[in-house]
């Protein structure tokens, strides 16, 4: 797969938590090949959400690409055991004070993919330390913590600016949105660079699954 193949990844957030199981089976069966994982600490986002436990059972009853969003303050106390979860892509955010630069070079020493994350109003310039370490920048579109918000529009020149350093410095990461993207808006990221895409609500609530991957992946 080219690196700019358009990705959707499912938030199985958005899924009914009794039964997170179907939520991979309908991602699976969407013929999709990502989902995305929000885990949350109830400190740096006012939310909670699963562990690693939770995400090592879903690996045992599907073989899909785990794209996990960790939304912790202290994430490099957590990597280790979501790599032995499972997860095949780690990211962290940039906002908490931790060592970052160990912490993603120890995501790939566990066999994992890494990736680092920043809120909306958090400047570009905070990820350019990382750019040329990172496997996937993840910009966030809405303020995390929980699914179904409105889309920032004001986000979107941000994620021109880190696309324009990835051409200027030839880099190779992954330029992920999250945050009220759906049909609507995730086209807008596509113009600006972005080549995965995190939707919850969007997917999981709309009537035809299959036409909506296709509309993100065509
Ligand atoms: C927000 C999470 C998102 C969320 C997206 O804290 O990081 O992944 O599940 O949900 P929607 O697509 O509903 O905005
Ligand atoms: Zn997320």
């Amino acid at each position: 797969m080219s690196l700019h193949t358009p990705i959707l990844a499912p938030s199985i957030l958005a899924g009914d938590h009794a039964h997170l199981a179907a939520s991979m089976e309908i991602v699976a069966q969407t013929g999709l090949s990502w989902a995305h994982l929000d885990i949350m600490d109830g400190h740096f986002v006012p939310n909670l959400s699963f562990g690693p436990q939770t995400v090592a059972d879903l690996r045992k009853v599907c073989d899909l690409f785990f794209d996990v969003h960790l939304m912790l303050d202290e994430p490099q106390r957590y990597i280790e055991a979501f790599a032995k979860s499972g997860a095949n892509l780690i990211s962290v955010h940039v906002e908490p004070t931790y060592a970052i630069v160990e912490t993603l070079e120890k995501i790939r020493e566990l066999g994992c993919l890494n990736g680092i994350v920043l809120n909306p109003d958090t400047p570009a310039e905070s990820i350019l330390p990382f750019l040329g370490r990172v496997d996937l920048v993840l910009v966030m579109t809405v303020q995390p913590g929980f699914g179904g918000q409105s889309f920032r529009h004001d986000v979107l020149a941000k994620i021109s600016q880190i696309d324009r350093w990835r051409n200027d410095r030839s880099l190779q990461f992954r330029l992920e949105v999250d945050g009220g993207v759906d049909a609507q808006t995730a086209p807008l990221c596509r113009e600006r660079g972005c080549d995965t895409f995190v939707a919850g609500t969007a997917f999981f609530q709309a009537g035809d699954k299959l036409e909506f991957a296709r509309s993100i992946e065509e």
